[in-house]
This record gives structure tokens, C-alpha cells and sequence, in this order.
């Protein structure tokens, strides 16, 4: 799936396409002026964002769209979005809603778990693949079904971050999310995700690594298929 049919699009750069710099800067002040808990570690990879995003935004970077799609779970991405309006990420879920139907959903797995492939799917914002293209930070959301259980996984070479903008979310046995919270993956750390009983859940997340950590994801399943 990741390297589904790309459309053949003359280059635009993310100057052309105002909505998208309205994502990037919502994207921005979440990174900028969500707390980091006190936690000195969390608080530099949000600086880390912030400084990729920067100097990405400062190029003017290239704009490649793939085909707008939709997998099964989008069915919940419009309760997910009027959701995410109530809550104190509404700039950010706003700011989507103007591109929401240029997204790409994929799965990322060439074989997919039957019934996570009814529950789940992400979308990126900025990475290698485009559609803003960037090989120093990947940005994108993941949408779950509610009663969702993503499996555990960890990233070699990769730090993570979600920002919860709609419904619920744990993380492992330990911790449970919603909008506005910030959920922190080092390299290497094992996470897995369930989602709320009722709700679906929308999370913004964020990438950051080395360009060839970047451009080759690998995740890394703690229970094999
Ligand atoms: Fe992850």
C-alpha cells in the first residue's frame, strides 16, 4: 500500500495551496504550546518538530498528491471531525477539514489483520511519500473505529508523538488520552493502542528520525503474523 499508483500531477509547491499552510501552522502552535509535562525529554522532541517544521516551511516545499481514497474506517471520520470541533484542538481539526478529501488512507501493511483493516487507517501530511514532501520529519493522522486494539509495535530509529484530537486512547496497560493530550514513543519503546468503547479516535502524530530511518519505516511487531 505504500507505494500505491501516484497521480501524475504538475509540481505545485505548499505556497499554492493555502489550506495546507493553515494545517502546518495549527500543527505548529500544538507543538509550540502544548505542555510537555515538565518532562525534559518530551519537551525537546517538540522542539525537534517545531525546528524540522521550520526549515521544511522556510523551503517551500513541493506538493505531490496521490489519489484521495477511503478505507472502511472512514466511515467514522465524520463523527471523529464534528468531535474533534469541541475540543481545545478545534484549530487543528478545523484547519483539516479543508483538505480532509485530498487525504491518501493507507493501511501500511501489504497483509492486513482482518479485523484491523475494518478499524484503522492513517493518512500522512508531510513526509517523503508527500503529499508535502519532507525527508527530515513525517506528519499524519490515524483514524480508529472505536473498540479498536492496535497491536504492539515498536519503531527502530524513530521518535513518536500523537496528539489525541478526538475520542479516546490507551497506551499499553499504563495511560489513557484525550484531545490535547500528548502520547511520547522513543525509539525502540514497545506501545500498543485500544480505543474507547464509544467514540471514534483522531491523532495527529509526528515523526522524527534520520532521513534514512524516515524514507525506509519499519515497524517492528512485538507478536509476529
Ligand atoms: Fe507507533
Amino acid at each position: 500500500m505504500l507505494d500505491s499508483h501516484r497521480r501524475s500531477t504538475s509540481m505545485s509547491r505548499l505556497s499554492d495551496h493555502v489550506d495546507w499552510q493553515y494545517v502546518f501552522r495549527e500543527y505548529w502552535h500544538l507543538y509550540r504550546f502544548g505542555s510537555a509535562g515538565g518532562n525534559r525529554v518530551i519537551r525537546s522532541h517538540l522542539k525537534d518538530v517545531r525546528n524540522r517544521l521550520n526549515a521544511e516551511l522556510e523551503i517551500n516545499p513541493e506538493v505531490t498528491f496521490d489519489q484521495p481514497n477511503s478505507l472502511p474506517v472512514c466511515a467514522w471520520l465524520g463523527r471523529a471531525m464534528d468531535q474533534g470541533l469541541n475540543e481545545r484542538t478545534a484549530p487543528l481539526v478545523r484547519s483539516l477539514a479543508r483538505v480532509i478529501d485530498q487525504l491518501t488512507w493507507r493501511y501500511g501493511y501489504e497483509r492486513m489483520r482482518k479485523g484491523l483493516a475494518r478499524k484503522y487507517a492513517y493518512a500522512e501530511l508531510m513526509g517523503p511519500n508527500g503529499p508535502v514532501v519532507s525527508k527530515k520529519l513525517i506528519l499524519g493522522l490515524v483514524l480508529f473505529a472505536p473498540r479498536c486494539t492496535y497491536p504492539e509495535h515498536s519503531h527502530d530509529g524513530i521518535s513518536e508523538s500523537y496528539i489525541c484530537l478526538s475520542g479516546s486512547v490507551s497506551d499499553s496497560n499504563y495511560s489513557v488520552f484525550t484531545p490535547g493530550s500528548l502520547l511520547f514513543n522513543p525509539p525502540k519503546r514497545a506501545h500498543r493502542m485500544t480505543t474507547g468503547d464509544f467514540e471514534p479516535t483522531l491523532l495527529a502524530y509526528a515523526w522524527t528520525g534520520d532521513e534514512d530511518k524516515l524514507a525506509h519505516q519499519k515497524m517492528d511487531f512485538s507478536i509476529k503474523k
